[in-house]
């Protein structure tokens, strides 16, 4: 019994440890800090990624909408979760954010800064060159407007995030080498209404002092998104095709488009590959060797290469929607895989249960027989012992001879007897009352009156009364006990009231029994 127990257990620990045994899933937190399709993009590439590697990850994406208060706080929010690794894209290099980012790392958690930097620390960077990225914008601008002696304008992004200082610092890095252009900057933020004003007063004063200019001007957004604001003020402006439009990112849905459609003379194509982001998450996390800063590169879209890149990118893209579609799949089938594993687990246990319980009980009904039939031998040796009844079987030993069975008798005779013996058994207590003795046998008041009143045609009381009177009747002819010890004897209070009864019933008063008596002797 026990050994089967020890097995049954080391059966249901073995199953459960081997439930248990699934392979770890990494969980990764992603700090974005603002939309757009170039973070669209991105992110869907890490989504794309969690069932690429040898690990799975679960990727959980937070978006601060252009808000460091907010990315502050949704970095103290995402790391009090129980994420193995933080990505963080952090909005500027501002207080906050460096705060939250370091009390990360502090609780343990690595930390990859990706896209833009801070002065916090970080496990690893990756990134776009952004350096690199503002100085082949210059360069090409420098390429296709040799002999122009252009005006060159540079619309910064938010310069208190990396890659806007960064642009910036590659960009005037590339004016400087090309002295012929004039180069003028304007510092601003990722907003599009910020560059479409400074194109709008650049357009009003190049008509105003030097209108043909125009065709020889240049202006360079940190991002496409930005290029859109020039563009709208160079449609206003009448200017359409005149003045050349660069920005940065190279979206399908963005700049590509603007280059096709001539909006844009150019973009920079600035690298998402979010599958590398996770790529280095899991090799910081499983302990591979990594590098700590992951430059990225990107190259300029022309109007010479945009088909062709528009074909690949829409491509890829689309290859990373299927492989949203099929992790999104997998999901639902090894959510499913693993209900069905547990199912089959549970039954499987049950089976085992129920196997050793119909073993127990199996076993438990071969002992009790073993037992009663012990018993029964046991039984019929001291039987035969007792009785010497060997010749005889031992269901006989029980049995009474015929001959010896009493005549049957009704229940009326039987409760007769039983109450005769009961009330002569009672009659010296003078307190008795007739329903003690119903009582006694079991029955009600009314049932005993009624019995009673049927077999002798009198009440309890009157039959009491008339069995005391034959009782003192028959011991004053059989004994020399005074007539007051009789009255009290057979359960009067007083000898005046048995007197009285006594001559009531039988015609004489008591004393006449003892004079008659007397005066024979
Ligand atoms: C999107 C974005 C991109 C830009 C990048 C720089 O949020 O503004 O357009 O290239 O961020 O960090």
């Amino acid at each position: 019994m026990r050994k089967i127990t020890i097995i049954l257990l080391l059966t249901i620990v073995a199953i459960l440890t081997s439930c248990s045994n699934t392979e770890k899933v990494y969980k990764i937190g992603v700090a974005q800090c603002s939309k757009g399709p170039w973070r669209e993009k991105v992110n869907q590439e890490m989504l794309a990624a969690q069932h690429l590697y040898e690990h799975d990850v679960k990727v959980d994406i937070v978006n601060a909408f252009d808000s460091p208060e907010v990315q502050a706080r949704q970095i103290d929010s995402l790391a009090n979760t129980d994420i193995d690794l933080m990505v963080v894209a952090p909005y500027e290099d501002i207080g906050i954010i460096n705060d939250a980012i370091a009390r990360v790392l502090q609780a343990g958690i690595p930390v990859v800064s990706f896209d833009r930097k801070t002065s916090a620390d970080y496990t690893a960077f990756i990134g776009g060159n952004n350096v690199e990225a503002g100085l082949i914008v210059g360069q090409y601008i420098a390429s296709v407007s040799r002999g122009e002696k252009p005006l060159v304008m540079e619309i910064t992004g938010l310069l208190s995030s990396t890659p806007a200082l960064e642009r910036h610092i590659g960009f005037e890095k590339a004016m400087k080498a090309f002295p012929e252009a004039e180069y003028i900057c304007r510092k601003s933020d990722w907003s599009s209404d910020s560059s479409c004003y400074y194109a709008t007063q650049l357009i009003d004063s190049l008509r105003r002092h030097d209108s043909g200019r125009l065709d020889h001007t240049y202006i360079f957004c940190h991002n496409d998104g930005m290029a859109t604001g020039v563009y709208k003020a160079v449609v206003e402006q009448n200017v359409e095709g005149r003045i050349k439009i660069l920005g940065i990112d190279g979206m399908p849905a963005e700049g590509l488009e603007y280059v096709k459609f001539g909006h844009q003379v150019g973009t920079y194509h600035y690298p998402t590959h979010g599958e590398k982001i996770i790529r280095l998450a899991l090799d910081i996390l499983t302990g591979k060797p990594y590098e700590r800063e992951n430059p990225m590169l990107g190259f300029v879209v022309t109007p010479e290469n945009v088909d062709l890149v528009t074909t690949e990118s829409i491509e890829l893209m689309r290859q990373n929607d299927h492989m949203v579609t099929i992790h999104d799949k997998l999901e639902s089938y090894f959510g499913l895989y693993n209900t069905q594993r547990k199912v089959l687990i549970g039954s499987f246990i049950a089976i085992v249960l129920l196997a050793v319980a119909v073993i127990l009980i199996w076993r438990a009904y071969i002992q009790t027989r073993r037992v009663i039939r012990q018993r029964q031998e046991l039984n019929e040796e001291e039987t035969l012992f007792y009785t010497n009844a060997d010749s005889r079987t031992l269901r006989q030993v029980f049995e009474t001879p015929t001959e010896e069975m009493p005549a049957p008798r009704s229940q009326d005779t039987i409760f007769a007897e039983t109450l005769n013996e009961a009330i002569r058994k009672n009659m010296g207590n003078p307190n008795l009352k007739m329903d003690d003795l119903g009582d006694e046998m079991g029955l009600s008041r009314v049932q005993l009156y009624r019995k009673v009143k049927t077999i002798t045609g009198l009440s309890p009381v009157e039959l009491l009364r008339k069995m005391r009177l034959q009782q003192g009747y028959v011991m004053l002819t059989t004994t020399t006990k005074t007539v007051a010890e009789i009255a009290f004897e057979v359960g009067f209070n007083t000898p005046g009231y048995f007197s009285k009864c006594f001559k009531e019933q039988y015609g004489k008063l008591p004393g006449a029994l003892r004079v008659h008596e007397e005066s024979e002797s």
